[in-house]
């Protein structure tokens, strides 16, 4: 990948860990982690933001995997950016597949979210992807297209350095089912050009693309040697330290490759 761009690593562990094994989890990735050159970052059950916040001693940035876009008031069950703040919090996720397709979250409620990230001075993962049967009927970049335009409707230029974008295909989630490196690369640097009809081509060549879906220490060097790959978004492997550092290692050996 391109040395201009830094690596980014995220480890979404979604709705798993208790508080004695999120502190050990991030306990073991402190201490087995190699990642100079690589931003990495964390994203924990909102229960435990504090406490792992508190347990991080190096660089990872503490993230969360939701967000609510009003100030405060009768948002039953919903969390603020500044009770976010509170904890720590300096990432977060926007429109994971699963609060997409599992929880009903639409184009326009991830939109919203995005740029309360971005005016609050988060840093947004906007997540994006096609499902298995918009894949099957050649609809993966109009599914990204689509998705990237409402995620970012009313997101200025300077606001889109705060941005990662996640391209996820639906059906590489959790399945053990990888794009190939030649295929994810190909959705990435049309991503790419996208942004860069959007915006600029300067914006194009800093924003971060980063893969989703199944990636493990097995064949993150192969995707992350891709030129438009610039780091992954990691479920299942980002619950097992030697994992998450085994992608950690391979994004910083893209630095040099
Ligand atoms: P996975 O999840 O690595 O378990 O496929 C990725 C994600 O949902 O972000």
């Amino acid at each position: 990948m391109s040395t201009l761009r830094t690596p980014f690593v995220g480890g979404n562990w979604k709705m798993n860990t208790n508080a004695a094994e999120g502190y050990s989890l991030i306990d073991s990735i402190q201490k087995q982690m190699q990642g100079n050159g690589v931003d990495v970052a964390v994203f924990p059950p909102f229960p435990y933001l504090m406490s792992i916040g508190n347990a991080i001693q190096n660089q990872t940035v503490l993230g969360a995997q939701d967000l609510w876009h009003s100030d405060n008031g009768a948002f039953t069950g919903e969390v603020s950016t500044d009770m976010l703040k509170d904890c720590g919090v300096k990432a977060v996720l926007t429109g994971h597949s699963e609060r997409r397709h599992v929880i009903g979250e639409s184009d326009g409620l991830v939109n919203q979210k995005t740029k309360r990230a971005l005016e609050t001075g988060f840093i947004a993962v906007l997540c994006i992807g096609e499902q298995l049967e918009e894949r099957e009927a050649g609809q993966t970049d109009a599914v990204n297209e689509r998705q990237i335009r409402a995620g970012l409707d009313g997101v200025s230029e300077s606001q889109l350095e705060s941005v990662v974008i996640a391209y996820e295909p639906v059906w590489a989630i959790g399945t053990g089912k990888t794009a190939t490196p030649e295929d994810a690369q190909d959705a990435h640097a049309k991503i790419r050009e996208l942004i860069g009809q959007m915006y600029s081509p300067a914006a194009a060549s800093a924003i971060r693309i980063i893969y989703g879906g199944s990636m493990k220490p097995g064949n993150a060097p192969e995707l992350m040697a891709m030129p438009d790959i610039d780091g992954g978004l990691i479920g299942g492997a980002s619950l097992k330290a030697e994992d998450f550092c085994g992608i950690i290692s391979a994004a910083q050996g893209s630095l040099v490759s």
